[in-house]
């Protein structure tokens, strides 16, 4: 278990075990890759950031994970692997977000991308992403990072 504060001074906790903090999250996040790059949206107000949003009512969190990367970037999801959860304390409402490793296969242009501009690819992820205007907020948690780490591991072990 992780904790630590956000761009806001929230305190999130992140965890990589299975669903710790809620079994039916009302939120996603979706690291994803395509042709040997990250698969960013440009969210119209908050920047560039990963995929993912709100899991609507009926619908399970991968399900959602899989729309969210369709609509936000036209990316077709090939695989999809649960990574972990984190619960963001806020000031005036508790969030609990799935993370998800997605692996996508084709890119369909869409004729709206939701609150985006739609995809946006990129090699690597700047090392001064906390301090670059360009990002989003949600890719200045240290939770980028750690599930990244957690993600090469994953591909390691094949
Ligand atoms: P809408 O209802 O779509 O307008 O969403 P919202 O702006 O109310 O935000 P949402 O319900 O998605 O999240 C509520 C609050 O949780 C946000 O204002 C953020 O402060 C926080 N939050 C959401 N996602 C993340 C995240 O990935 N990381 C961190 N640190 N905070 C988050």
């Amino acid at each position: 278990m992780e904790i630590f504060k956000d761009y806001y001074n929230n305190t999130v906790t992140l965890s990589f075990s299975d669903h710790p903090f809620s079994e039916s999250p009302k939120h996603v996040l979706v690291l994803t890759r395509y042709q040997n790059a990250w698969l960013l949206t440009q969210h119209k107000t908050r920047g560039l950031e990963f995929p993912g949003g709100k899991v609507e009512r009926g619908e399970g969190a991968s399900d959602a994970a899989v729309r969210e990367v369709l609509e936000e970037t036209g990316g077709v999801v090939a695989t999809l692997h649960y990574i972990g959860q984190y619960y963001v304390n806020g000031k005036n409402d508790q969030i609990i977000k799935n993370i998800y490793y997605a692996e996508v296969n084709q890119l369909i242009e869409q004729d709206d991308y939701m609150e985006t501009l739609g995809p946006a690819c990129v090699k690597d992820l700047p090392r001064q992403i906390k301090t670059d205007a360009a990002y989003s907020f949600i890719m200045k948690d240290d939770i980028i990072q750690l599930a990244i780490k957690k993600i090469d591991q994953l591909l390691d072990e094949g």
